[in-house]
């Protein structure tokens, strides 16, 4: 236990004040220590206040999901179980997540968060703004799976963003193809998977997660790709929501959507897909390169494709990197 994590118990089960010397006693530290580890867990955004010659009191709690603060609650078998990262600033989740994947070769369910991240990334090269106040990790697996089913990751992990929003928030969210979770149209949510492979063989797979949870979508209209609009959950909420607790179901749920990648057939994963999602029957835009073709979205095949009646009723097959979809 990290002294952070003990001097938290500390203080919440005290009612009132306690002195930095009985704190630095029972944790083993100096005082200087101690005063060292509340102005951490003040940045952890811990409201502690401090009475000279009395002592700290916890006056309100925080609901990042701080490592320790999420063990607690989570109900994993392996996502979450060996190592919880948090970092206040990072450069990228996905990236340290990309490091500590190459660095431990047997970890699976590495779960890397931060409160904001400087250089996010989001799909197609494209960049991620990601201030305080979102949701912004990423989660090591290792799947030993065939690698046809690998593009079905983005799939089960868009499934779970849906599935933690809608039961901790009053809200509706949908899927829309290939991977967004959008709410009354507008995009709250991204998964961007890098995965590394060698022959017939998935090393792992990185599965990033940027959720738009109480942050002010002026804040990132930056991350609009051309024709998409944006919103976050405080903005459609009208209020705050709670960050720990969204963050625990969204990993529960990735971790048993993932389970049924690995166990069932892939239309397990894509019919599940199919009744979040409100894409199917609705009018296209496709826009390949100089090209632009318009149509209706028919279907999401087993292999993660979109079919597409056109206009001109061809069936166009689009697979993700191919070509850009207008809704
Ligand atoms: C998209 O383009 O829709 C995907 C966005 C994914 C953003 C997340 S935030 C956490 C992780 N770290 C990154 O740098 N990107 C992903």
């Amino acid at each position: 236990m990290q002294s952070e994590e003990r001097l938290l118990s500390l203080l919440r089960l005290q009612k009132g004040y306690i002195s930095g010397k009985t704190l630095a006693k029972e944790i083993g530290i100096s005082t200087s220590g101690i005063s060292k580890r509340i102005r951490i867990l003040r940045k952890f955004g811990f409201n502690i206040e401090s009475r000279h010659r009395i002592g700290y009191r916890i006056a309100d709690e925080t609901n990042l999901p701080l490592p320790w603060e999420l063990r607690n609650v989570l109900d994993t078998l392996f996502v979450g179980k060996d190592k919880i990262i948090y970092q206040l600033t990072t450069h990228s989740t996905q990236n340290l997540a990309i490091l500590l994947a190459e660095e431990n070769p047997s970890s699976d369910g590495i779960v890397v968060i931060a409160g904001q991240q400087k250089s996010g990334r989001g799909r197609q090269n494209r960049k991620w703004v990601s201030p305080k106040g979102g949701i912004w990790l990423s989660v090591v697996l290792r799947p030993r799976i065939p690698t046809s089913k690998i593009t079905l990751l983005s799939f089960t992990a868009a499934l779970a963003v849906c599935d933690a929003i809608k039961k901790t928030t009053q809200l509706d969210p949908k899927l829309r193809w290939p991977n967004d979770v959008t709410i009354s149209g507008k995009k709250v949510a991204g998964i961007l998977i890098d995965i590394s492979m060698e022959a017939e063989r998935i090393n792992y797979a990185v599965v990033g997660v940027g959720i738009n949870a109480n942050v002010d979508s002026l804040e990132i209209s930056s991350n609009l790709e051309k024709d998409v609009k944006i919103t976050s959950l405080s903005d459609e909420l009208g209020h705050d929501t709670n960050i720990l607790e969204l963050t625990k179901v969204m990993l529960e749920r990735l971790e048993y959507y993932y389970m049924k990648l690995k166990r069932c057939p892939p239309c397990t994963i894509i019919e599940e897909w199919k009744k979040n999602s409100d894409i199917l029957h609705q009018k296209v835009i496709l826009m390949q390169n100089n090209r632009i073709i318009h149509g209706v979205a028919v279907d999401v095949k087993n292999d993660g494709s979109l079919l597409v009646r056109t206009d001109d009723c061809d069936n166009i097959n689009v697979v993700t990197s191919d070509i850009r979809v207008r809704y």
